[in-house]
Protein backbone atom coordinates (compact mmCIF):
# COMPACT_ATOMS: atom_id res chain seq x y z
CA UNK A 1 0.00 0.00 0.00
CA UNK A 2 1.51 3.49 -0.96
CA UNK A 3 1.82 5.93 1.79
CA UNK A 4 0.85 9.40 1.39
CA UNK A 5 2.60 12.23 2.43
CA UNK A 6 -0.10 14.83 3.33
CA UNK A 7 2.22 17.47 5.06
CA UNK A 8 2.30 20.90 3.43
CA UNK A 9 5.16 20.32 0.48
CA UNK A 10 6.70 21.39 -2.64
CA UNK A 11 6.66 19.70 -5.69
CA UNK A 12 11.06 19.61 -5.97
CA UNK A 13 10.77 19.91 -10.11
CA UNK A 14 9.42 22.66 -12.15
CA UNK A 15 6.79 21.72 -14.14
CA UNK A 16 5.48 22.81 -17.63
CA UNK A 17 2.27 24.70 -16.29
CA UNK A 18 -0.49 25.58 -19.89
CA UNK A 19 -3.22 27.18 -18.27
CA UNK A 20 -6.33 27.45 -20.50
CA UNK A 21 -7.82 31.25 -19.93
CA UNK A 22 -10.88 31.65 -19.43
CA UNK A 23 -11.13 33.68 -22.90
CA UNK A 24 -9.48 30.85 -24.45
CA UNK A 25 -12.12 28.22 -23.08
CA UNK A 26 -14.58 26.79 -25.71
CA UNK A 27 -17.62 23.88 -26.09
CA UNK A 28 -17.80 21.73 -22.98
CA UNK A 29 -14.74 23.21 -21.59
CA UNK A 30 -16.18 27.07 -21.67
CA UNK A 31 -19.41 25.49 -20.23
CA UNK A 32 -17.26 23.51 -17.17
CA UNK A 33 -15.90 27.02 -16.13
CA UNK A 34 -19.22 28.29 -16.36
CA UNK A 35 -20.57 25.83 -14.18
CA UNK A 36 -17.49 26.32 -11.55
CA UNK A 37 -17.74 29.96 -11.03
CA UNK A 38 -21.70 29.60 -10.50
CA UNK A 39 -21.04 26.65 -7.82
CA UNK A 40 -18.28 28.56 -6.13
CA UNK A 41 -20.10 32.14 -6.60
CA UNK A 42 -16.69 33.80 -7.74
CA UNK A 43 -16.25 35.76 -10.60
CA UNK A 44 -13.03 34.12 -12.22
CA UNK A 45 -11.74 30.61 -12.62
CA UNK A 46 -8.53 30.13 -10.50
CA UNK A 47 -4.86 29.24 -12.13
CA UNK A 48 -5.25 25.99 -10.78
CA UNK A 49 -8.35 24.94 -12.85
CA UNK A 50 -7.14 26.58 -15.40
CA UNK A 51 -3.60 24.50 -15.42
CA UNK A 52 -5.52 21.51 -14.64
CA UNK A 53 -7.77 22.18 -17.74
CA UNK A 54 -4.44 21.88 -20.41
CA UNK A 55 -5.63 18.31 -19.57
CA UNK A 56 -9.11 18.35 -21.31
CA UNK A 57 -10.54 15.24 -20.72
CA UNK A 58 -9.14 14.80 -17.10
CA UNK A 59 -10.39 17.96 -16.04
CA UNK A 60 -13.67 17.56 -17.19
CA UNK A 61 -14.09 13.72 -15.59
CA UNK A 62 -12.35 15.59 -11.98
CA UNK A 63 -15.26 18.34 -12.64
CA UNK A 64 -17.47 15.74 -12.92
CA UNK A 65 -16.87 13.98 -10.36
CA UNK A 66 -16.46 17.14 -7.94
CA UNK A 67 -19.40 19.47 -8.92
CA UNK A 68 -21.87 18.02 -6.46
CA UNK A 69 -19.81 18.50 -3.68
CA UNK A 70 -18.52 22.31 -4.94
CA UNK A 71 -21.70 23.58 -4.74
CA UNK A 72 -23.33 22.58 -1.41
CA UNK A 73 -23.32 24.10 1.65
CA UNK A 74 -21.40 21.47 3.21
CA UNK A 75 -18.07 23.04 0.95
CA UNK A 76 -19.27 26.82 1.39
CA UNK A 77 -18.99 26.10 5.24
CA UNK A 78 -15.39 24.34 4.85
CA UNK A 79 -14.38 26.63 2.83
CA UNK A 80 -15.37 29.45 4.93
CA UNK A 81 -13.79 27.59 7.88
CA UNK A 82 -10.11 27.81 6.13
CA UNK A 83 -11.15 31.47 5.59
CA UNK A 84 -11.44 32.30 8.85
CA UNK A 85 -8.35 30.17 10.30
CA UNK A 86 -6.74 32.43 8.09
CA UNK A 87 -8.32 35.78 10.18
CA UNK A 88 -7.45 33.82 13.42
CA UNK A 89 -3.92 33.48 12.21
CA UNK A 90 -3.49 37.50 11.46
CA UNK A 91 -2.39 38.56 14.81
CA UNK A 92 0.80 36.51 14.95
CA UNK A 93 1.89 38.10 11.54
CA UNK A 94 1.16 41.81 12.78
CA UNK A 95 -0.81 42.86 9.76
CA UNK A 96 0.70 46.58 8.61
CA UNK A 97 -1.63 50.06 8.41
CA UNK A 98 -1.61 49.95 4.57
CA UNK A 99 -5.09 52.11 4.44
CA UNK A 100 -2.84 54.69 6.26
CA UNK A 101 -0.03 54.64 3.61
CA UNK A 102 -2.32 54.80 0.66
CA UNK A 103 -4.41 57.46 2.40
CA UNK A 104 -0.85 58.69 2.35
CA UNK A 105 -0.08 58.32 -1.28
CA UNK A 106 -3.82 60.18 -2.14
CA UNK A 107 -6.35 57.59 -1.71
CA UNK A 108 -9.98 57.86 -1.04
CA UNK A 109 -12.08 55.50 0.74
CA UNK A 110 -13.81 54.67 -2.34
CA UNK A 111 -10.59 53.16 -3.75
CA UNK A 112 -9.45 51.48 -0.64
CA UNK A 113 -13.00 49.76 -0.75
CA UNK A 114 -12.86 49.05 -4.18
CA UNK A 115 -9.67 47.12 -3.19
CA UNK A 116 -10.83 45.68 -0.26
CA UNK A 117 -13.98 43.84 -2.30
CA UNK A 118 -11.85 42.45 -4.74
CA UNK A 119 -9.24 41.36 -1.52
CA UNK A 120 -12.71 39.70 -0.06
CA UNK A 121 -14.01 37.84 -3.27
CA UNK A 122 -10.15 36.33 -3.49
CA UNK A 123 -10.72 35.54 0.20
CA UNK A 124 -14.19 33.84 -0.80
CA UNK A 125 -12.85 31.81 -3.83
CA UNK A 126 -9.19 30.54 -2.69
CA UNK A 127 -10.32 28.64 0.11
CA UNK A 128 -12.49 26.35 -2.38
CA UNK A 129 -9.89 26.52 -4.89
CA UNK A 130 -7.33 24.68 -1.88
CA UNK A 131 -9.71 22.29 -1.34
CA UNK A 132 -10.79 21.50 -4.74
CA UNK A 133 -6.50 21.25 -5.83
CA UNK A 134 -6.15 19.07 -2.29
CA UNK A 135 -9.00 16.95 -3.39
CA UNK A 136 -7.18 16.17 -6.83
CA UNK A 137 -4.12 15.85 -5.00
CA UNK A 138 -3.96 14.06 -3.60
CA UNK A 139 -6.96 11.58 -5.26
CA UNK A 140 -4.28 10.98 -7.78
CA UNK A 141 -2.06 10.06 -5.30
CA UNK A 142 -3.69 6.96 -4.60
CA UNK A 143 -5.89 8.47 -1.47
CA UNK A 144 -9.00 7.09 -0.54
CA UNK A 145 -11.08 10.55 -0.27
CA UNK A 146 -14.98 11.28 0.68
CA UNK A 147 -17.94 9.23 0.26
CA UNK A 148 -21.19 9.87 -1.54
CA UNK A 149 -23.35 11.55 0.95
CA UNK A 150 -26.02 12.46 -1.66
CA UNK A 151 -28.46 14.46 0.80
CA UNK A 152 -25.05 16.67 2.33
CA UNK A 153 -24.84 17.43 -1.54
CA UNK A 154 -28.39 18.43 -2.31
CA UNK A 155 -28.31 21.19 0.82
CA UNK A 156 -27.21 24.33 -1.71
CA UNK A 157 -25.69 27.04 -0.16
CA UNK A 158 -27.25 30.34 0.72
CA UNK A 159 -27.21 32.86 -1.90
CA UNK A 160 -26.70 36.78 -1.47
CA UNK A 161 -23.48 38.49 -1.59
CA UNK A 162 -20.13 36.90 -1.62
CA UNK A 163 -18.80 40.01 0.14
CA UNK A 164 -19.36 42.95 1.77
CA UNK A 165 -17.48 45.30 -0.76
CA UNK A 166 -17.50 43.47 -3.66
CA UNK A 167 -19.64 44.90 -6.25
CA UNK A 168 -19.89 42.04 -8.77
CA UNK A 169 -18.64 42.38 -12.45
CA UNK A 170 -15.16 40.46 -13.30
CA UNK A 171 -12.20 40.37 -11.75
CA UNK A 172 -10.02 42.93 -13.90
CA UNK A 173 -6.04 41.92 -13.99
CA UNK A 174 -3.41 42.79 -15.27
CA UNK A 175 -1.65 39.66 -16.95
CA UNK A 176 2.23 39.77 -16.98
CA UNK A 177 2.55 40.55 -20.80
CA UNK A 178 0.66 43.86 -20.18
CA UNK A 179 2.91 44.89 -17.40
CA UNK A 180 5.25 47.93 -18.11
CA UNK A 181 8.52 49.32 -15.96
CA UNK A 182 8.10 48.94 -12.33
CA UNK A 183 5.49 46.59 -12.22
CA UNK A 184 7.60 43.94 -14.26
CA UNK A 185 10.19 44.44 -11.83
CA UNK A 186 7.30 44.09 -8.95
CA UNK A 187 6.04 40.97 -10.54
CA UNK A 188 9.59 39.32 -11.15
CA UNK A 189 10.24 40.09 -6.98
CA UNK A 190 6.63 38.19 -6.40
CA UNK A 191 7.58 35.09 -8.48
CA UNK A 192 10.73 34.91 -6.80
CA UNK A 193 9.75 35.44 -3.21
CA UNK A 194 7.42 33.31 -3.25
CA UNK A 195 9.20 30.56 -5.16
CA UNK A 196 7.20 30.41 -8.28
CA UNK A 197 7.24 30.52 -12.32
CA UNK A 198 3.79 33.06 -12.13
CA UNK A 199 1.97 35.26 -10.95
CA UNK A 200 -1.26 34.55 -9.29
CA UNK A 201 -4.48 35.97 -10.57
CA UNK A 202 -4.45 37.69 -6.88
CA UNK A 203 -1.41 39.59 -7.40
CA UNK A 204 -2.63 40.38 -11.05
CA UNK A 205 -5.75 41.84 -9.92
CA UNK A 206 -4.40 44.16 -7.37
CA UNK A 207 -1.77 45.13 -9.90
CA UNK A 208 -5.04 47.82 -10.92
CA UNK A 209 -3.57 49.57 -7.95
CA UNK A 210 -0.01 49.23 -8.74
CA UNK A 211 1.37 51.05 -5.85
CA UNK A 212 -1.22 49.38 -3.36
CA UNK A 213 0.02 46.13 -4.73
CA UNK A 214 4.08 47.48 -4.80
CA UNK A 215 2.95 48.74 -0.57
CA UNK A 216 1.16 44.96 0.26
CA UNK A 217 3.93 42.94 -1.23
CA UNK A 218 7.17 45.20 0.95
CA UNK A 219 4.85 44.66 3.68
CA UNK A 220 4.44 40.84 3.46
CA UNK A 221 7.89 40.18 1.92
CA UNK A 222 9.73 39.62 5.26
CA UNK A 223 7.06 38.02 7.15
CA UNK A 224 7.15 34.74 4.52
CA UNK A 225 10.29 33.56 6.10
CA UNK A 226 8.62 33.31 9.39
CA UNK A 227 7.80 30.24 11.48
CA UNK A 228 4.42 31.94 12.14
CA UNK A 229 3.78 32.44 8.35
CA UNK A 230 4.62 28.53 8.42
CA UNK A 231 2.58 27.32 11.18
CA UNK A 232 -0.52 29.26 9.37
CA UNK A 233 0.45 27.53 6.34
CA UNK A 234 0.39 23.63 7.96
CA UNK A 235 -2.74 24.59 9.86
CA UNK A 236 -4.47 25.79 6.80
CA UNK A 237 -2.71 22.65 5.07
CA UNK A 238 -4.79 20.39 8.19
CA UNK A 239 -7.81 22.12 7.41
CA UNK A 240 -8.06 21.22 3.64
CA UNK A 241 -6.95 17.62 4.16
CA UNK A 242 -9.46 17.10 6.35
CA UNK A 243 -11.86 18.28 4.47
CA UNK A 244 -10.67 16.78 1.07
CA UNK A 245 -11.08 13.16 3.18
CA UNK A 246 -14.44 14.25 3.95
CA UNK A 247 -15.61 15.12 0.93
CA UNK A 248 -19.60 14.55 0.44
CA UNK A 249 -18.32 12.88 -3.07
CA UNK A 250 -16.33 9.45 -3.25
CA UNK A 251 -13.61 11.41 -5.00
CA UNK A 252 -12.38 8.73 -7.40
CA UNK A 253 -9.72 10.63 -9.40
CA UNK A 254 -6.87 8.07 -8.89
CA UNK A 255 -4.00 7.15 -11.48
CA UNK A 256 -6.61 4.75 -13.21
CA UNK A 257 -9.17 6.94 -13.84
CA UNK A 258 -6.79 9.32 -15.10
CA UNK A 259 -5.39 6.61 -17.48
CA UNK A 260 -9.20 6.14 -18.82
CA UNK A 261 -9.70 9.35 -19.54
CA UNK A 262 -6.58 9.04 -21.84
CA UNK A 263 -3.64 10.52 -19.45
CA UNK A 264 -0.56 9.07 -20.95
CA UNK A 265 2.23 7.84 -18.39
CA UNK A 266 4.24 11.16 -19.39
CA UNK A 267 1.39 13.31 -18.47
CA UNK A 268 0.64 11.59 -15.25
CA UNK A 269 3.98 12.46 -14.07
CA UNK A 270 3.32 15.91 -14.99
CA UNK A 271 -0.24 16.44 -13.96
CA UNK A 272 0.89 15.20 -10.83
CA UNK A 273 3.57 17.80 -10.41
CA UNK A 274 1.24 20.41 -11.69
CA UNK A 275 -1.35 19.65 -9.15
CA UNK A 276 1.34 19.33 -6.72
CA UNK A 277 2.61 23.19 -7.27
CA UNK A 278 -0.69 24.55 -6.71
CA UNK A 279 -1.73 22.59 -3.79
CA UNK A 280 0.66 23.88 -1.99
CA UNK A 281 0.74 27.55 -2.62
CA UNK A 282 -2.63 27.78 -2.49
CA UNK A 283 -1.84 27.95 1.89
CA UNK A 284 0.47 30.62 1.27
CA UNK A 285 -1.82 32.34 -1.38
CA UNK A 286 -4.97 32.65 1.46
CA UNK A 287 -2.52 33.67 4.18
CA UNK A 288 -1.14 36.70 1.95
CA UNK A 289 -4.29 37.62 0.84
CA UNK A 290 -5.38 37.74 3.98
CA UNK A 291 -2.84 39.35 5.94
CA UNK A 292 -3.27 42.10 2.83
CA UNK A 293 -6.88 42.31 3.68
CA UNK A 294 -6.03 42.86 7.35
CA UNK A 295 -3.93 45.71 6.43
CA UNK A 296 -6.30 47.36 4.82
CA UNK A 297 -8.90 47.54 8.15
C1 LIG B 1 -5.41 32.13 -8.78
O1 LIG B 1 -6.24 32.11 -9.69
C2 LIG B 1 -6.59 30.55 -7.27
O2 LIG B 1 -6.56 32.89 -6.93
C3 LIG B 1 -5.84 31.80 -7.38
O3 LIG B 1 -4.25 32.45 -8.97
Amino acid sequence: MTTIDFSLSRPALAPPLRPVPEWRAEGSLRDAYAALRAAMQVPWVGVINQALAHYEAFYLGAWRCLAPAVASRWFAERSAAIARAAVDGMAALQPDDLAARLVARGYGERELDAIRGTLDVLNHGNPQYFIYATAVRYALAGAALGRDDPVACASPRAGGAIAPHWTGGALVMVEEHHALGDLRVLYAEIKRGLDLPFVNSDYKALARWPNALAEAWAGLAPRLDTAAYRDLRERLQGLAVQAAHELPVACSLGADTARALGVCEAQLAELREVIALFQWLLSGLIVNVTWIRASLR
